[in-house]
């Protein structure tokens, strides 16, 4: 055949592959993620009926038990038992829902919160208990399901740890436990090598053993499983998605470091370049794994992160790809800050122009004697402050608290009293190690000011606490207690930041030199209120709200095509 003929043949077929590999791969691979979706849901249908019949059973035995009317109890009496407190607490929380249709607080689907580590107790956790709280006071007839693999644990048994370690109850009939048996998949000691990748693909397997248990209404990960919800969006369309991220997977400042000039979407990465061919590798392996936890981030509904700095590291990464989706652009990534126990401090600790009396002209520094808490830059500065000889300087101490965990510490502590020596401070500064809890709160009382040398501290739960308690913070200006923590209130200062010891000396200067400082005490714990149990339950509720109207329209839309 003449070659320009063949030519003519082959080429347009060539050129079609891509074209319709374009066009087609999205749909088969759509195609496939809805033939499975659909056939882990029918091999299911089963047992979420059998699941659902079981909580509808406690629901009904607990009513009659406790012989209330369930439709309202804001205005019932306040003679219920501890089991029933949780419908009373929140009536100021749940309040905004009255402003919505009538049919709102009816809505009784299924949230499954992926929490494969649900018993450990930590931070992490507070944040789910606290959410699932806030889902059952918002909508009392949604069933709470959590996937965890804790089998050594039995629903009481973890409930029971949730009103010890963390005084919060749940309303035990319409929160239940699925296990997985997969957990091990996400082990760090199951991939000893390309362990992100490794732990990814377990956090797949996990996530499919959940949907093989029951297939929610709408799916929550609160871990920060990134994958399983890019496979719930896979298999299920109609499932909407939520993430709470603690922490990025992979974070921006790690591809950096490996690669100083490129950003994440960088293409041009160079094989030849760098530092050889296992950096190289590396380089590619961390670009590449960041692309698809974009891809997966990408896909996510409703995203919440606990700060800013979380919020701006899964910005970069998931950001981009989001924005191209008009449906997700409309829900940005926002920050949910966790709980902090800052009512207790409201409760134990008076702020106001009488307890100002009491206040002393005390600097507490509460932390750990780890290295990074940076005591000798406190240390340092307050040499510096007490050299000033100022009004304010006279008679001022410096006020060490801090568990001591092991010889390292002791040995840190050590060092520190001999620097205290060198610096001539020793009249001036009191160590307390492994102060009680209602020592603690005695310091916080009568100390003027808060103090926290760390750099780059990506929250500092000390910190809340301090203005909680009314201290006047002087806080390093870096990570989250210059962006999140020791912000304006009303546009007026509730603390200052340094960086230095000079800066340092200074803010204590200032903050120990206020005409009115029972007017900044008052504005700071007004600024510790946007991290109380109650302002989380709020925000977490706004984005549960868009995740149940997501929810219901894609309802009504298999309703209407059925029609
Ligand atoms: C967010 O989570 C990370 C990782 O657990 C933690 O280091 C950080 O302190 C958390 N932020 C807040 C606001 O609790
Ligand atoms: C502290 O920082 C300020 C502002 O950056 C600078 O002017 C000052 O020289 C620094 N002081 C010391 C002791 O480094």
């Amino acid at each position: 055949m003449d070659p320009k003929v063949l030519a003519f043949i082959v080429v347009p077929i060539v050129a079609a592959v891509p074209l319709a590999s374009i066009f087609l791969v999205p749909l088969l691979w759509r195609t496939i993620g809805s033939v499975l979706g659909w056939y882990v849901r029918r091999k299911t249908e089963g047992r979420r009926a059998q699941i659902v019949e079981l909580m509808d059973g406690d629901v009904r035995r607990h009513n009659e038990r406790t012989r209330q009317p369930t439709s309202s109890s804001s205005g019932s009496s306040s003679s219920s038992d501890e089991s029933d407190g949780w419908e009373n607490v929140d009536a100021s929380t749940a309040g905004t829902a009255s402003n919505g249709e009538k049919g709102e607080e009816d809505w009784d689907g299924i949230v499954g919160f992926f929490h494969p580590f649900c018993n450990a107790g930590g931070g992490g956790e507070r944040v789910l208990w606290a959410a699932i709280r806030a889902t059952q006071q918002r909508w009392p007839k949604a069933k709470c399901v959590v996937y965890t693999g804790d089998h050594d644990a039995s629903k009481d048994a973890i409930l029971a740890r949730v009103e010890n370690r963390f005084n919060i109850h749940l309303h035990p009939p319409t929160v239940n436990f699925l296990y997985l048996s997969t957990r091990h998949w996400v082990l760090a000691s199951t991939w000893p090598h390309f362990t992100l990748a490794g732990q990814s693909i377990g956090s797949l397997i996990m996530a499919w053993d959940a949907f093989s248990l029951l297939v929610p209404d709408v799916f929550v990960d609160t871990m920060g499983y990134a994958f399983a919800l890019g496979l719930c969006k896979f298999l299920f369309r109609d499932v909407p998605t939520g993430a709470y991220v603690h922490y990025p997977t992979i974070s921006t400042d790690m591809l950096d470091s490996l690669n100083p000039e490129s950003a994440v979407g960088d293409q041009g990465v160079n094989a030849g370049q760098g530092v050889g061919r296992r950096g190289a590798i590396k380089r590619a392996y961390w670009n590449l794994f960041a692309k698809i936890y974009s891809l997966m981030g990408a896909s996510v509904d409703v995203v919440m992160t606990n700060s800013t700095w979380t919020q701006a590291h899964i910005q970069k990464l998931w950001g981009p790809l989001r924005r191209e989706s008009s449906q997700k652009a409309n829900n940005p990534i926002v920050v949910v800050y966790p709980p902090v126990a800052v009512s207790e401090m409201e409760q134990e600790i008076e702020v106001s122009q009488e307890s100002e009396s009491k206040r002393e002209k005390v600097l507490l520094y509460l932390a750990q004697f780890r290295p990074e808490k940076n005591h000798q830059l406190i240390l340092q500065s307050f040499a510096e402050f007490v050299k000033t000889k100022t009004e304010a300087a006279k008679d001022a101490r410096l006020v060490l608290i801090g568990s001591v965990r092991d010889d390292h510490d002791s040995k840190r502590v050590y060092k520190l009293r001999l620097l205290v020596n060198e610096l001539h401070i020793r009249d001036r500064v009191e160590f307390h190690l492994d102060a009680s809890w209602p020592d603690i709160l005695d310091w916080l009382r009568k100390a003027s000011v808060g103090v926290n040398g760390m750099w780059n501290e990506h929250f500092g739960i000390g910190v809340v606490e301090y203005q909680a308690a009314g201290l006047i913070a002087v806080v390093h200006n870096s990570g989250g207690p210059k962006l999140d923590i020791v912000v304006d209130v009303d546009g007026e200062p509730t603390g200052y930041h340094a960086t230095n010891s000079t800066e340092f000396a200074e803010g204590f200067e200032k903050a120990l030199s206020l005409p009115n400082p029972s007017a900044v005490r008052l504005r700071a714990r007004q600024s510790a209120k946007r991290f109380t149990e109650e302002e989380f339950a709020k925000r977490w509720i706004t984005q549960m709200e868009a995740l149940v109207a997501l929810r219901k329209q894609s309802v009504a839309a298999t309703a209407a095509k059925k029609r």
